[in-house]
Protein backbone atom coordinates (compact mmCIF):
# COMPACT_ATOMS: atom_id res chain seq x y z
CA UNK A 1 0.00 0.00 0.00
CA UNK A 2 1.26 3.22 -1.21
CA UNK A 3 2.50 5.93 2.06
CA UNK A 4 3.00 9.65 1.48
CA UNK A 5 5.86 11.17 3.38
CA UNK A 6 5.27 13.16 6.38
CA UNK A 7 4.75 16.70 5.66
CA UNK A 8 3.64 19.43 8.26
CA UNK A 9 2.13 21.56 5.74
CA UNK A 10 -0.31 18.72 4.29
CA UNK A 11 -0.76 17.32 7.99
CA UNK A 12 -2.04 21.00 9.09
CA UNK A 13 -4.04 20.90 5.61
CA UNK A 14 -5.88 17.90 6.21
CA UNK A 15 -6.36 19.57 10.20
CA UNK A 16 -8.45 22.37 8.62
CA UNK A 17 -10.46 20.66 7.13
CA UNK A 18 -11.75 18.14 9.50
CA UNK A 19 -11.90 20.92 11.98
CA UNK A 20 -14.49 22.85 9.29
CA UNK A 21 -15.94 20.16 8.58
CA UNK A 22 -16.88 19.48 12.30
CA UNK A 23 -17.91 23.13 13.02
CA UNK A 24 -20.44 22.67 10.04
CA UNK A 25 -22.09 20.55 11.85
CA UNK A 26 -22.03 21.00 15.27
CA UNK A 27 -21.00 24.16 15.12
CA UNK A 28 -18.58 25.95 17.18
CA UNK A 29 -19.15 24.52 20.66
CA UNK A 30 -16.63 21.45 21.05
CA UNK A 31 -16.57 20.64 17.39
CA UNK A 32 -13.01 21.04 16.97
CA UNK A 33 -12.40 18.54 19.78
CA UNK A 34 -14.87 16.21 18.38
CA UNK A 35 -12.89 16.61 14.98
CA UNK A 36 -10.15 14.21 16.51
CA UNK A 37 -10.77 10.80 15.69
CA UNK A 38 -11.71 12.19 12.09
CA UNK A 39 -8.21 13.80 12.03
CA UNK A 40 -6.47 10.90 12.83
CA UNK A 41 -8.29 8.72 10.14
CA UNK A 42 -7.54 11.28 7.88
CA UNK A 43 -3.99 11.52 8.54
CA UNK A 44 -3.70 7.78 8.59
CA UNK A 45 -5.97 7.20 5.06
CA UNK A 46 -2.98 9.83 3.55
CA UNK A 47 -0.04 9.37 5.38
CA UNK A 48 -0.89 5.36 5.67
CA UNK A 49 -0.34 5.56 9.12
CA UNK A 50 -0.76 8.08 12.12
CA UNK A 51 3.34 9.30 12.55
CA UNK A 52 4.36 9.98 15.49
CA UNK A 53 5.09 13.45 14.39
CA UNK A 54 1.44 14.23 13.86
CA UNK A 55 0.48 13.77 17.83
CA UNK A 56 2.01 17.32 18.73
CA UNK A 57 0.43 18.68 15.44
CA UNK A 58 -2.93 17.69 16.24
CA UNK A 59 -2.69 18.28 19.71
CA UNK A 60 -1.53 21.96 18.86
CA UNK A 61 -4.32 22.65 16.34
CA UNK A 62 -7.16 20.86 19.06
CA UNK A 63 -5.50 22.92 22.16
CA UNK A 64 -5.19 19.14 23.36
CA UNK A 65 -2.09 16.95 25.39
CA UNK A 66 -0.14 15.29 23.50
CA UNK A 67 -1.08 12.36 25.86
CA UNK A 68 -4.89 13.11 25.38
CA UNK A 69 -3.95 12.34 21.52
CA UNK A 70 -1.70 9.45 21.98
CA UNK A 71 -4.75 7.87 24.24
CA UNK A 72 -6.69 7.96 21.04
CA UNK A 73 -4.09 6.65 19.08
CA UNK A 74 -3.65 3.64 20.46
CA UNK A 75 -7.30 2.86 21.43
CA UNK A 76 -8.62 2.77 18.40
CA UNK A 77 -6.58 -0.43 16.57
CA UNK A 78 -7.75 0.69 13.68
CA UNK A 79 -5.12 3.38 13.71
CA UNK A 80 -1.38 2.48 12.39
CA UNK A 81 1.43 3.93 14.15
CA UNK A 82 3.84 2.34 12.04
CA UNK A 83 3.90 2.02 8.63
CA UNK A 84 1.41 -0.52 6.56
CA UNK A 85 2.90 -3.46 4.65
CA UNK A 86 2.67 -3.41 0.79
CA UNK A 87 -0.73 -5.17 1.11
CA UNK A 88 -3.78 -4.24 4.04
CA UNK A 89 -5.99 -6.73 4.18
CA UNK A 90 -9.28 -5.58 6.01
CA UNK A 91 -11.28 -8.23 7.36
CA UNK A 92 -14.76 -7.59 8.28
CA UNK A 93 -15.46 -8.38 12.08
CA UNK A 94 -19.07 -7.50 12.09
CA UNK A 95 -22.24 -9.63 12.99
CA UNK A 96 -22.88 -11.13 9.59
CA UNK A 97 -19.51 -11.82 8.42
CA UNK A 98 -19.04 -13.18 12.05
CA UNK A 99 -22.08 -15.42 11.30
CA UNK A 100 -20.45 -16.41 8.46
CA UNK A 101 -17.24 -17.62 9.73
CA UNK A 102 -15.25 -14.20 9.68
CA UNK A 103 -13.92 -15.19 13.15
CA UNK A 104 -12.51 -18.46 11.74
CA UNK A 105 -10.53 -16.82 8.74
CA UNK A 106 -9.15 -14.49 11.44
CA UNK A 107 -7.76 -17.49 13.78
CA UNK A 108 -6.54 -18.69 10.92
CA UNK A 109 -4.83 -16.25 9.07
CA UNK A 110 -2.87 -15.83 12.78
CA UNK A 111 -2.18 -19.09 13.30
CA UNK A 112 -1.27 -20.29 9.53
CA UNK A 113 0.14 -16.76 8.16
CA UNK A 114 1.53 -14.95 11.58
CA UNK A 115 -1.49 -12.28 10.76
CA UNK A 116 -2.95 -10.92 13.69
CA UNK A 117 -4.99 -7.98 13.22
CA UNK A 118 -2.70 -4.55 13.40
CA UNK A 119 0.42 -6.78 12.54
CA UNK A 120 2.56 -7.52 9.39
CA UNK A 121 3.94 -10.32 8.04
CA UNK A 122 5.62 -11.20 4.74
CA UNK A 123 4.46 -7.23 3.45
CA UNK A 124 0.55 -7.97 4.32
CA UNK A 125 -0.93 -5.77 6.90
CA UNK A 126 -3.95 -7.31 8.65
CA UNK A 127 -6.65 -4.79 10.03
CA UNK A 128 -10.17 -4.94 11.65
CA UNK A 129 -13.28 -3.14 9.64
CA UNK A 130 -16.85 -3.35 10.59
CA UNK A 131 -19.47 -3.93 7.90
CA UNK A 132 -18.09 -3.52 4.30
CA UNK A 133 -21.78 -3.64 2.36
CA UNK A 134 -21.11 -7.11 1.40
CA UNK A 135 -22.84 -8.82 4.23
CA UNK A 136 -24.27 -11.37 2.04
CA UNK A 137 -21.12 -13.02 0.28
CA UNK A 138 -19.26 -13.08 3.87
CA UNK A 139 -16.75 -13.27 5.27
CA UNK A 140 -15.44 -10.04 3.22
CA UNK A 141 -12.30 -7.97 3.27
CA UNK A 142 -11.58 -5.02 1.37
CA UNK A 143 -7.76 -5.36 0.09
CA UNK A 144 -5.61 -2.44 -0.16
CA UNK A 145 -8.63 -0.12 -0.05
CA UNK A 146 -10.31 -0.78 -3.35
CA UNK A 147 -10.87 -4.31 -4.10
CA UNK A 148 -13.42 -6.11 -2.26
CA UNK A 149 -13.69 -10.09 -1.78
CA UNK A 150 -16.41 -12.25 -0.02
CA UNK A 151 -16.86 -15.65 0.73
CA UNK A 152 -13.41 -15.66 2.35
CA UNK A 153 -13.22 -18.98 3.88
CA UNK A 154 -9.82 -20.74 5.41
CA UNK A 155 -8.95 -22.03 1.85
CA UNK A 156 -9.43 -18.62 0.11
CA UNK A 157 -7.88 -16.88 2.91
CA UNK A 158 -4.57 -18.90 1.84
CA UNK A 159 -4.60 -18.18 -1.50
CA UNK A 160 -5.20 -14.60 -0.80
CA UNK A 161 -2.40 -14.30 1.07
CA UNK A 162 -0.34 -16.43 -1.44
CA UNK A 163 -1.81 -13.55 -4.18
CA UNK A 164 -0.02 -11.02 -2.05
CA UNK A 165 3.24 -11.93 -0.55
CA UNK A 166 6.09 -11.63 -2.40
CA UNK A 167 6.74 -14.54 -4.48
CA UNK A 168 3.00 -15.48 -3.95
CA UNK A 169 1.08 -15.34 -7.42
CA UNK A 170 -0.84 -11.98 -7.72
S1 LIG B 1 -20.98 -7.58 8.21
FE1 LIG B 1 -19.23 -7.97 6.98
S2 LIG B 1 -19.72 -6.96 5.13
FE2 LIG B 1 -21.39 -6.50 6.42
Amino acid sequence: MDTTAWDVGQAKALIEREVRAARAFLGDDGADQSALLPILQALQHHFGFVPPEAVAVVADALNLSKAEVKGVVSFYKDLRTSPPGEHVVALCRAEACQARGAEAVAAHLERTHGLAPGGTSHGVTLTNTYCLGNCALGPAALIDDTKLVGRLDLHAADALVASLTPGGKS
